[in-house]
C-alpha cells in the first residue's frame, strides 16, 4: 500500500538510525537495503516501530510503498554509489518525485546532481545530516541545499526528526545546489579543529604535566562546566575515564594513535584554498591527522633524533592555561570557519544565512557547544564580521590569549607539537599586526617576475630600482 510519507534507502548505521527517527516520529516511512537480509533485522530493531516501517524487497516494492509525489532519502557511502543509486532509481520514479541525498557529499557533487535534476525537470536536495548515529536516531542537526520549494516539501518532516535547542528545530535551508553539503563540509572542518585543538591540549597533560587518562579526564569534566563547554569535551572527558575490559587499562593507552578520515577535513582545506579564505587552524588538523598515520616514519624519526623526555618544568604551565589555550584557540578557529563561509556564500552566490548556521549547530551536531549560542547572537548583530572582532568575543580572546601563548611557547619549548593551538595564535597575531612582512613578498614577487606592488606613499602599480638591472 503506497501510504509511506518519505522513504529511505540504506540501512547502514546511519540510515537504519534515521528510519527509526522518522517512524518514532509519527511518519510512515518506506525502507530499502541493497541487501534484503539487511532489511529483515532492521525490522526486528524496530520493535513496535515496526508498525509504521514499510520494507521493500525490492527497489520496485520499495518505490510501490510510498505515498505520491514520492520524497526518498538516500543514505548511501558518498561518492559514486549515490550516482547508481539515483540512476537505478529515476527510471521507477515519477517526474516529481524527490531524491535527497542525506550523506556526507561533495557539494561539487551536489550542485551537479541538482543541476542534472533540474535540467531533467525533478526535484532535488542535498542535506548535510550531522551528530553521529545517536544524533540520527534522536535527533541531529540538518543543513540544506537546494531549490527552495523542494526543502519546502519536506521541512515539516525534517523539522520534526531534527535536534531541539530551547524547543527551535535545528534543521535549516541553506540555499540552492550544494549549500547544505557546503555547510556540512565546513562543519566537518571546524569538527576536525576542535578535536585536534583537544588532542593537543591531553597531550600535554600526559606527556607535559605526566597526568593519568583519569586525571584528564576529570580536567575535561570540569572544563565541560566553563565556557568549553560542548559535545566533544564532554566526550572528551568520558572516553579518557574509560578502562579496557580485556587489560583494564585506560582505553585512551591502549588505542593506536594513527588517526582515520573520510576527507571531508581535507575537503574544507581544498575550497578554502581555492577561495582564498584562510583556516590555518584546520589545516593543521588535517594535517596533524596525516602526520600521525604516518606511523613509521615518525617511529624512525625517533630513533634517528631521540625521542627525548618532553615533560615540562614543574610549574612551568598548569591546567588553568591550557583551558584558557582551548577558549581562545576555539573562537579564532570558528572565526576562520564562518570567515570561509561567508566568502563561499559570496562566491557561489548563496546567500549563507550566517547566525542560522551557528544555531542549526547549537544541537544535534558533533560540534554543539554554548559558544556556538553566543556565536549566533555575534553573527545576528553583523553578519559578515569576523568573529574575532565581536565585542563579546573579543573580550573572551582578550581574557585567554596569554593562556594561549604561553601553552604554545611551553609546549614548542619542550618539544610537545602542538600544530593547531600555534596556528591559532599565529593567526592572532598576524591578524593583530598593523604591518606584517607580506612587504618582502611583493619585493620578491617584482624582483623576479615584475610583478609589481603597492606603495605606503602613492597610488597605483610600482616598481622597484632593481627591474631591468639585473635582467640586462
Ligand atoms: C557528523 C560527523 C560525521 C562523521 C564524520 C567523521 O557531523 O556527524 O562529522 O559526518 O563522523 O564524517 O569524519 P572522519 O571519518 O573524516 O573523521
Amino acid at each position: 500500500m503506497a501510504d509511506a510519507d518519505i522513504g529511505v534507502v540504506g540501512l547502514g548505521t546511519m540510515g537504519a538510525m534515521l528510519a527509526l527517527n522518522i517512524a518514532d516520529n509519527g511518519f510512515r516511512v518506506g525502507v530499502y537495503n541493497r541487501t534484503s537480509s539487511r532489511i529483515k533485522s532492521f525490522m526486528d530493531e524496530a520493535g513496535e516501530l515496526s508498525d509504521r516501517v514499510h520494507p521493500g524487497v525490492t527497489l520496485e516494492d520499495f518505490v510501490q510503498t510510498l505515498k505520491s509525489p514520492r520524497n526518498i532519502i538516500l543514505m548511501v557511502p558518498a561518492g559514486p554509489i549515490v550516482d547508481a543509486q539515483i540512476a537505478a532509481l529515476r527510471p521507477l520514479l515519477d517526474d516529481d518525485d524527490m531524491i535527497i541525498d542525506a550523506g556526507n557529499a561533495n557539494f561539487h557533487d551536489t550542485n551537479r546532481r541538482a543541476k542534472a535534476a533540474v535540467d531533467a525537470g525533478h526535484p532535488y536536495l542535498g542535506i548535510g545530516v550531522s551528530g553521529g548515529a545517536e544524533g540520527a536516531r534522536f535527533g541531529p542537526s540538518i543543513m540544506g541545499g537546494g531549490p527552495k520549494d523542494c526543502w519546502d516539501r519536506v521541512a515539516h518532516i525534517l523539522e520534526a526528526i531534527s535536534a531541539k535547542y530551547e524547543g527551535q528545530p535545528c534543521a535549516t535551508w541553506m540555499g540552492e545546489g550544494g549549500a547544505g553539503h557546503f555547510v556540512k563540509t565546513v562543519h566537518n572542518g571546524i569538527e576536525y579543529a576542535d578535536m585536534q585543538l583537544i588532542a593537543e591540549s591531553y597531550g600535554i597533560m600526559r606527556d607535559g604535566l605526566g597526568m593519568s587518562a583519569g586525571d584528564c579526564g576529570t580536567v575535561f569534566e570540569r572544563w565541560n562546566a566553563g565556557a568549553l563547554q560542548s559535545y566533544l569535551i564532554e566526550i572528551s572527558g568520558e572516553v579518557a575515564r574509560a578502562f579496557d575490559p580485556d587489560t583494564g587499562n585506560p582505553v585512551l593507552d591502549i588505542i593506536l594513535d594513527r588517526a582515520g578520515q573520510k576527507g571531508t577535513g581535507r575537503w574544507t582545506v581544498i575550497e578554502s584554498q581555492m577561495l582564498g579564505a584562510p583556516v590555518p587552524v584546520i589545516e593543521a588538523a588535517v594535517g596533524a591527522r596525516n602526520i600521525s598515520a604516518m606511523r613509521d616514519l615518525r617511529l624512525a624519526g625517533a630513533k634517528l633524533y631521540g625521542a627525548g623526555e618532553r615533560r615540562l618544568e614543574a610549574d612551568a604551565l598548569g591546567v588553568d592555561d591550557l583551558e584558557q589555550a582551548l577558549i581562545a584557540g576555539k573562537i579564532l578557529c570558528y572565526a576562520q570557519g564562518f570567515d570561509l563561509l561567508g566568502k563561499a556564500s559570496g562566491e557561489y552566490g548563496w546567500a549563507l544565512p550566517m547566525p542560522e548556521i551557528a544555531e542549526v549547530w547549537r544541537a544535534g551536531c558533533i560540534i554543539r557547544s554554548s559558544m556556538l549560542n553566543d556565536m549566533a547572537a555575534a553573527l545576528r548583530d553583523a553578519s559578515g564580521r569576523n568573529l574575532a572582532m565581536a565585542p563579546h568575543f573579543k573580550a573572551l580572546i582578550a581574557a585567554n590569549i596569554y593562556g594561549l601563548r604561553k601553552v604554545s611557547v611551553t609546549a614548542q619549548m619542550a618539544g610537545l607539537p602542538v600544530p593547531a593551538l600555534s596556528s591559532a595564535l599565529a593567526y592572532f597575531d598576524t591578524l593583530t599586526k598593523t604591518r606584517t612582512s607580506a612587504n618582502m613578498l611583493q619585493a620578491q614577487r617584482d624582483y623576479f617576475g615584475a610583478h609589481g606592488f603597492e606603495r605606503v606613499d602613492k597610488e597605483g602599480e610600482h616598481h622597484g630600482p632593481w627591474l631591468g638591472q639585473h635582467l640586462r
